[in-house]
């Protein structure tokens, strides 16, 4: 059996100004009725599994509960980071909370911001990696890239043949020229952000690439508190910590990976353009225009109209912008920026 993790701590400042703070963007319904946390548990729990694991941070358990509890699969093991620091520590702590009866189990890390076409796809692919996983292996899932997207991680195969694969590199938010060649090459794959191992191997990745972990995470661990049902981890050790993504503390570095081929369709909701762009696969529009029911578009192109907040907006000859607003915030931006809206945010915590 695997312990499916379902990483749900990130507070999605990149889809400002529908996230926010203290709801963000994977609690939201931003395509169709489910959040997509909500539809990335269902996924994982389709899996042959040993109990749903959550890891998030105090503001946002009660929503992670009342989400689980609405479709069915609460209530779940849930360990509240006391601080962000990225998903590096994070990964670590449910790895060593799970070793500590079972070092061998297997456990299966998913972001909770996907799109998946194909959940049965996806349970064989991770079948098929188990395999790979009890002989010592980190299994990475790639999708084969259609634009130089820069947000992702991009995973360099060794050789053009048949999966699985060893990782020649793995390479975390490239400039846009590298992404631009790796895109083109035909010898790189997208991180998808789902990773598959044993617990003890994880721990050794940290012993051997990210040390400076291992303590303040054993510590956190060992003084954490029961709190209303969730595993809260305890604060001093935790807050110390520099904050780091496992992409750039493990996988950068590790030497032991393996990487699969997700079949179907696969999308990060990390941006407007993003969200832009799967809405017009549900929904086509010749001029690419993507406008919601409080939205009017007149002559634009590549555009999104968006307003969650019954506040009538129209667009007359954009291109390439997108616009969101909200009760008390709007976004005019170009589409080509939409990995720039976090800076807005930084900027915005500064002024406040
Ligand atoms: N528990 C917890 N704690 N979760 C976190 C934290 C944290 O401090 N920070 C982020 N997360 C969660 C987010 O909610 C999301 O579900 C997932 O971890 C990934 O974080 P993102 O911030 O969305 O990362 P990214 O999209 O920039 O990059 C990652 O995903 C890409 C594909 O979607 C990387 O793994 C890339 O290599 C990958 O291509
Ligand atoms: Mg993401």
């Amino acid at each position: 059996k695997i312990t499916p993790v379902l990483m749900a701590g990130g507070s999605g400042t990149r889809l400002w100004p529908v996230s926010r703070k203290s709801f963000p963007k994977q609690f939201t319904a931003l395509l169709g009725d489910e959040s997509l946390f909500q539809a990335s548990a269902r996924r994982l729990c389709g899996l042959d599994h040993a109990g749903l694991m959550v890891m998030t941070n105090a503001d946002f358990r009660f929503i992670v509960a009342e989400q689980l509890e609405q479709i069915g699969l609460g209530p779940a093991a849930v360990m509240i980071e006391p601080v962000s620091r990225n998903t590096a520590p994070a990964i670590l702590a449910a790895a060593l909370a799970v070793a500590d009866h079972d070092p061998e189990r297997l456990l299966l890390v998913a972001p909770s911001d996907h799109l998946l076409s194909d959940p049965g796809a996806f349970t064989r692919m991770v079948e098929k990696g188990a395999k790979l996983a009890r002989a010592g292996r980190i299994v990475l899932f790639g999708i084969p890239p259609d634009r130089p997207e820069t947000g992702y991680g991009y995973l360099e195969l060794a050789g053009a043949g048949e999966d699985p694969q060893a990782l020649r590199r793995f390479l975390e938010k490239p400039a846009p020229e590298q992404a631009a060649r790796m895109c083109a090459d035909g010898r790189h794959l997208w991180n998808s952000g789902i990773f598959l191992f044993r617990a003890k191997d994880m721990i050794e990745a940290f012993r051997i690439h990210a040390p400076e972990y291992l303590l303040p995470v054993q510590a956190s661990l060992d003084h954490a508190q029961t709190d209303l049902g969730f595993l809260r981890l305890a604060y001093a050790p935790w807050e110390g910590m520099a904050a780091q993504s496992i992409d750039c503390a493990i996988m950068e570095k590790a030497r032991n990976l393996s990487v699969l081929r997700l079949e179907g369709h696969w999308a990060d909701l990390g941006g407007w353009d993003a969200v832009w762009r799967e809405t017009l696969r549900l929904a086509p529009d010749d001029d690419a225009v993507a406008a919601d029911s409080n939205s009017t578009a007149i002559d634009c192109r590549n555009v999104l109209l968006r307003s969650d907040d019954e506040i009538q907006v129209v667009g007359i000859g954009l291109q390439d912008m997108m616009v969101v607003a909200t009760g008390d915030a709007v976004l005019v931006a170009g589409m080509d920026r939409a990995q720039d809206v976090r800076r807005a945010v930084a900027v915005l915590r500064a002024e406040n």
